[in-house]
Formats: C-alpha cells, sequence, structure tokens
C-alpha cells in the first residue's frame, strides 16, 4: 500500500500541470456579444451571473495540426454586465462585456512583444492581470513564431508555442473574481511569414488563433459606445500600410469624428526608440497615417516592436510642439528590454519591460506606464479632442 501511495505521489509530483487554453476576445459589438475559444470539449454553459438558468452553445471546431479548440460567438449580451462560464471539466470562470457609454472608468492594458521569454511574459502577465483591465490589446509579435530565427522551425512547433502562450494567458489574466480578460490583437513582424503567408488562406496560424470583424482583415475599429475608438492596424505584415489600408482609415477617422478619444494602436513605431528613424516601416506610417492622426484629432497613439519603454514629446508636422501627437510603447511585454537610442523627439526612455494602463473617464484619458513589478514609471493624460475643422 505503501508503495502504491509513494507511486501516484511521485506521478502527482512530476506530471507536468497540463493547462488548458480558454480565452475571450471580440469580432462583434464589445458591448454585446463575446467570442471564445476553448479546449476543454465541444461545448460550454454560460448564464448572467445574477441569475440561475445556465444556457448551453456548441463551439465550431477549429483543427489547428494537432490542436482541437472550439469556438463560438455569444451574441445578444447585456451591455457592462457581468456573466459566468462553465466548461467541460466544471470550470467556472466569470466575463464582463464592455460598457456602451463611459458611466464608468474603462480600464484598458496595452503591450506588445509578448512571448519571448516565457518566465518574463508570464510575470507581465500576472503584472496586469492585478490592475483588473477590461480588456487587454495585444499589438504584435505574440507567440514569436516567424523571422529569420524560427525559419527552420517546423510547424508543429509553431502550433506548440501558440498554444503555450495562450495556457499562460488562460492561466494567467484571471482577476482575483476569476473574471477572465479577453485579448485583442495587432500583428507584428514575428507573427506570420510576410509576403508569404494570405490571411485569406487556410492555416495561417495568426488569423486561425484570433477572430476580426472581416474574417482575414486585421486592422479594425473597436469602438466603445460613440466615445472611445481604437483603431488597430497592421503596420504592413499582412496589407500594406499605404493604400486600402490607409483609405479605410480615413474614412474611419471622419465617420467617427465626434467620438471624444481617438487611439491608434499598431506594431511598428512611426518614432521608434531602438530602431532607426529610417525604418522603412516607420517612413510609411509618419508618411501615410500620420498626416491623417493630425487632421482627425489623435493625441496619443500607441507603437511597439522596439522592446524599450519610451514616450516622445508632443510631435506635430514632424516638430516638437504643444499641440502634436504623444507616441507612447514601446514594445516590451515578454522580452528581453534593449537600451534605447538618443533621438531627439524622446523625452523619456528607459531599458526596461513595461505595458501601458489606459483609464478613460469621459473628461480625460489617463495612460500610465508600469514596469515588469508594477511600479509606475511614467503618466500622461489627455482631455477629450475638439472637434477637428474639417
Ligand atoms: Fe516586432
Amino acid at each position: 500500500m505503501f508503495c502504491r501511495c509513494l507511486f501516484v505521489s511521485l506521478i502527482l509530483f512530476i506530471s507536468p500541470v497540463c493547462a488548458a487554453i480558454h480565452y475571450l476576445t471580440w469580432k462583434g459589438d464589445p458591448a454585446r456579444t463575446m467570442t471564445i475559444t476553448w479546449q476543454e470539449g465541444p461545448s460550454l454553459d454560460y448564464k448572467l451571473f445574477s441569475e440561475e438558468r445556465w444556457y448551453r452553445v456548441e463551439g465550431q471546431k477549429i483543427s489547428i495540426g494537432h490542436l482541437t479548440l472550439y469556438r463560438a460567438e455569444l451574441t445578444g449580451l447585456e451591455p457592462d454586465t457581468s456573466y459566468m462560464l462553465r466548461l467541460s471539466g466544471g470550470e467556472e470562470y466569470q466575463f464582463r462585456t464592455l460598457p456602451e457609454k463611459l458611466d464608468r472608468p474603462l480600464k484598458v492594458a496595452i503591450g506588445g512583444d509578448a512571448y519571448y521569454n516565457p518566465e518574463t511574459n508570464e510575470q507581465m502577465n500576472k503584472e496586469v492581470a492585478s490592475r483588473e483591465p477590461d480588456f487587454v490589446i495585444m499589438a504584435g509579435d505574440i507567440a514569436y513564431t516567424e523571422g529569420i530565427k524560427y525559419a527552420l522551425r517546423p510547424r508543429s512547433w509553431k502550433i506548440d508555442r501558440w498554444a503555450q502562450f495562450f495556457e499562460a494567458w488562460s492561466r494567467d489574466m484571471v482577476t482575483k473574481e476569476g473574471r477572465l480578460i479577453p485579448i485583442v490583437a495587432t500583428l507584428g513582424n514575428h507573427d506570420i511569414r510576410e509576403g508569404l503567408d494570405s490571411p485569406f488562406r487556410e492555416q495561417v496560424l495568426f488569423y486561425q488563433f484570433f477572430v476580426f470583424p472581416v474574417t482575414g482583415v486585421p486592422y479594425q475599429v473597436l469602438k466603445i459606445g460613440q466615445e472611445v475608438c481604437f483603431y488597430l492596424l497592421d503596420s504592413g505584415h499582412s496589407f500594406p500600410i499605404g493604400g486600402a489600408q490607409t483609405e479605410w482609415l480615413e474614412k474611419n477617422l471622419k465617420e467617427n469624428c465626434g467620438a471624444l478619444f481617438h487611439i491608434p494602436v499598431y506594431h511598428i513605431a512611426a518614432y521608434p526608440s531602438e530602431t532607426s528613424f529610417t525604418h522603412r516601416g516607420a517612413k510609411d506610417i509618419r508618411k501615410f497615417w500620420v498626416p491623417l492622426f493630425e487632421k482627425y484629432g489623435v493625441k496619443v497613439t500607441m507603437e511597439h516592436d522596439n522592446h524599450t519603454f519610451k514616450r516622445t514629446y508632443p510631435i506635430k508636422e514632424g516638430k516638437i510642439d504643444p499641440e502634436g501627437i504623444y507616441y507612447l510603447g514601446d514594445g516590451a511585454w515578454g522580452v528581453t528590454p534593449l537600451k534605447p537610442q538618443r533621438h531627439w523627439y524622446l523625452a523619456k526612455a528607459a531599458q526596461c519591460n513595461c505595458y501601458w494602463l489606459v483609464t478613460i473617464t469621459p473628461s480625460q484619458c489617463q495612460f500610465q506606464a508600469f514596469n515588469l513589478q508594477g511600479q509606475l514609471i511614467d503618466e500622461v493624460e489627455v482631455i477629450p479632442q475638439k472637434q477637428p475643422t474639417l
């Protein structure tokens, strides 16, 4: 008996903890829908937090190589409302829709360049989750599966790496009350094989793990009511920066010109802290997007890819100007931080891991940068934009 107990104990001790994948995102209205992807079995149950009756949904089966996931979009939900979610194994979590109006502060965590060092990524996940954001925007270079360094890796390795990113996300990105924190993604250069992976072909991993309002089109405007617009852009990885995407951007900035806050989020930096100012992507963003940001009243943009912390001076028409735009970043969620250069436009920069927490009320939008240890390292506040004169 002793031997049997010892054997069972040893098995329990040495077995790796198999984390399952379950994560939330949106392709529809974030106040009234929720798209759930999960691994634990073909169906799940959900209910209003305040009621007893459960509803069952069957997921669409998603086969990603040797990995099987299920996905369903819940629709007809109530804004700013808590729900319960029950997976096949019996685990229960909460989730919450976004508000339709800014009648409470909205908290959004923004970062990029994540699953490079798994331990750093995990520590940052936990730090971000402790702030209990409504959701996270992960702005590219998410699982680090593409690029020269990974060119010879087999597809099965890449699938496993994405699965590990989502296992960590599922485990770490939960508030202390058990609320799952949704993830919304933009693309980075390490997420797809640039020039080879068509977003409209099947089996491109980034497009299998994430969903978008228009299938295969990663740029989108995520609106919170009529007051806040996040423009999630593709900085030239699946789609060119200029051309159709720029036309789409202008159309959407114009259509939403009554919003209080416009916040573009993308991977490559127009005003980089570590990479070259003449990087092709940076030049294209300054050429095609920045004039539109300036024309339509953007006060802050969120940039990544540089593996540092940065805040620029406000910049307008290529010069420091108090009426200009702050470029915040700079993509250091779970990477080894790099040393920033001494560019003329950098008001503050540091070699450290960081993310930004954005807290939005009708009267102001506060941007706070935190490091891996949860220390506040920078802060910027902007007030609602004036209606641009068009
Ligand atoms: Fe990058």
